[in-house]
């Protein structure tokens, strides 16, 4: 399948696997690329510089497909040390960088001088603007429905991703709310040149996160997330647990004094880290998005995008080509 994601990135399927903090180690990111689509591990899940070279040598074990690093510019509570992980990206040469948060602006002199192509994620119109402005080879556009971060427009991808389309000249993925092919013909017949999902890999063989998780994603509906920090102005959707549902309450009962001391403790990225890597689902807080709802299987990479790939094309075949009769 040709578009303009696959002749940038050199993969055999326009599908990328983002960016997921916990979840984004070598393993899921090689089994991604070896299956066709561009894996991406994540760079700050490696506590330092020095483990992410590590990590990326790991991967270039285990796949000679192209692969990416996820490069997540967001405030931290310890301070993280950008350049150095820059610097170790293009040490390995590593060509692709996913770059989400904040602008890549700071980076992109560095990234040009090393042919490294930069994939912006953002939640905006505008911020995709901004990005081809700056550079950037590709964005990718996460509706309101995504996991993680959806900022805090709450435009859904049905009228997010025209919008882009309408204005960009660079390739755009479609990413956020993803995990079936009937859904990948719909955002290529929105505008977008291939597709970015996040939770529907966590739900395959190879990612490495405990299966009790898995099937508590394969399990829950379309309405079993919830919006966490959205009184601080940094959304972010979650699985609803019984940790997201008193940070809601915690929320509530604050109003307008609303700060973040009062769930620090609750919400600690090493409890959500253990709850990932041990499978005890309520030990804190973790991303899951709204397409659990349609997730009902923990294939392997190769399989899931085998079968996305296929019902994409049966879709627009059989199900689109039948209108134009
Ligand atoms: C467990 C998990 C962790 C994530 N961590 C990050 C992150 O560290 N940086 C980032 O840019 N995006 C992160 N994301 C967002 C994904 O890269 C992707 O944009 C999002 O999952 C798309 O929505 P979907 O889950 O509906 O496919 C994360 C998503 C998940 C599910």
């Amino acid at each position: 399948m040709k578009t303009r994601i696959t002749e940038l990135l050199g993969t055999r399927y326009p599908i990328v696997q983002g960016g997921m903090q916990n979840v984004g180690y070598a393993e899921l990111a090689a089994a991604v690329s070896n299956a066709g689509g561009l894996g991406v591990i994540t760079g700050l899940t490696q506590p330092t510089p020095e483990d992410l070279a590590k990590e990326i040598a790991r991967c270039q074990q285990m796949t000679d497909q192209p692969f990416g690093v996820n490069l997540t510019l967001l405030p931290t509570i310890k301070p993280v040390p950008y350049d150095e992980y820059v610097q170790v990206i293009v040490d390995a040469g590593v060509k692709i960088v996913e770059t989400a948060g904040r602008s890549p602006e700071p980076f992109m002199a560095t990234f040009n001088q090393h042919g490294i192509k930069v994939i912006h994620k953002c939640t905006s119109v505008r911020h995709a603007l901004k990005a081809e402005k700056l550079g950037c080879s590709a964005v990718s556009v996460d509706g309101f429905e995504c996991a993680g971060h959806p900022g805090e427009d709450d435009v859904t991808n049905l009228v997010l991703l025209p919008a882009a389309a309408r204005v960009l000249k660079i390739p755009m993925l479609a990413s956020g709310g993803i995990g079936t092919g009937v859904q990948m013909a719909a955002c290529l017949a929105l505008g977008a040149d291939g597709i970015n999902m996040g939770t529907r890999f966590m739900a395959t063989k190879e990612a490495p996160i405990h299966d009790n998780i898995k099937r508590a994603i394969v399990a829950a509906s379309e309405r079993d997330t919830a919006l966490v920090y959205r009184p601080l102005r940094n959304t972010a959707r979650v699985y609803k647990n019984k940790v997201a549902e008193q940070v809601n309450e915690i929320e509530r009962e604050a109003g307008k004094d609303m700060k973040f001391e009062l769930i620090r403790d609750m919400v600690a990225g090493t409890k959500g880290k253990v709850a990932l890597s041990e499978g005890d689902i309520d030990h804190g807080i973790w991303t899951s998005g709204m397409v659990q709802g349609l997730i009902d299987s923990i294939p392997s990479c190769e399989e899931l995008i085998q079968d996305i790939i296929g019902e994409c094309q049966s879709t627009v075949r059989e199900r689109l080509n039948a209108l134009m009769a």
